[in-house]
């Protein structure tokens, strides 16, 4: 009975190596805090870069890479159905993710060292990875908006390219559902302009007055520009008047040399 439990362990185990069980890391992404403006929105969601979180996994593979995976219900079945065999990139993308049975895509490639835990702590920052934030989407993996009021769930993998088999060597845990904001009902937008306060007509009085009077000063403005070009044209300009003070103090200056000859004749 012993050997029976001990040879099931032993195939269990090689079955595990043969398809690569990615490493589980003990992380599941985290949308910033709060004070962050714009966390969830109707596209977006605002994770933490997923700083460390991969450093001692696979750790000789340095062309390893960290891939975001977004998903809904069903995608998350699907993503754990496949993990354990070659996993190819290419064909998860965006554009068919919820379109036909995949119910989830990768994007945000990045190399592992990026995320290395920098050598001295940055108390307080928080680096950000905008999900959805991708605006146009030109490549196949892209980083495009979400749909309005989806619910997903996020995890990161590490993935090694230089693997034929299974290439998945590890992964944090998916996150909760994120629901994102739905748009505005546009039945609940009031459009109808009979609806009005007191204080709004008030305002726009105020605002068409003002708006009377800025128009009444440019007018008048307009006409004063167009008087003094008229006037400059007919008129001897002012630097006429100070070319009349250069002469007169020439003028001076003559006659004082007449009376230094006057003096020298003298
Ligand atoms: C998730 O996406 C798949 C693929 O498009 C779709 O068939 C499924 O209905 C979606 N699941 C949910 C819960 O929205």
């Amino acid at each position: 009975m012993d050997s029976l439990i001990q040879q099931l362990v032993l195939l269990c185990a090689l079955y595990g190596a043969a398809h690569g069980v990615p490493d589980q890391v003990t992380y599941t992404p985290e949308i910033v805090p709060t004070r962050i403006a714009g966390r969830i929105t109707q596209t977006t969601v605002a994770l933490e870069q997923p700083r460390c979180v991969f450093d001692l996994t696979e750790m000789s593979c340095v062309s390893c890479e960290v891939w975001l995976i977004v998903a809904n219900s069903t995608g998350v079945a699907t993503f754990n159905s496949i993990k354990n065999g070659f996993f190819n990139t290419s064909m998860f993308t965006y554009q068919n993710a919820f379109t036909g049975p995949n119910g989830f895509y990768v994007t945000v490639k990045t190399k592992r060292d990026f995320y290395r835990c920098p050598p001295t702590a940055m108390p307080g920052q928080i680096l950000t990875l905008r999900v959805g934030s991708e605006v146009p989407c030109q490549t196949p993996n892209c980083n495009a908006p979400l749909p309005t009021g989806g619910t997903f769930r996020m995890k990161y993998v590490l993935i090694n390219l230089n693997l034929t088999g299974a290439n998945v060597v590890g992964e944090t845990e998916f996150t909760d559902n994120i629901k994102l904001l739905s748009a505005p009902d546009p039945n609940n937008i009031d459009t109808f302009p009979g609806r009005r306060t007191g204080g709004m007509v008030v305002i726009t009085t105020i605002l068409v007055i003002l708006l009377f009077l800025l128009l009444a000063m440019f007018a008048a403005m307009l006409a004063m520009v167009c008087c003094k070009k008229y006037e400059q044209s007919d008129f001897p300009t002012p630097l006429a008047t100070s070319g009349s003070l250069r002469k007169y103090h020439t003028h001076n200056l003559h006659n004082k040399s007449d009376i230094i000859t006057q003096k020298g004749k003298m």
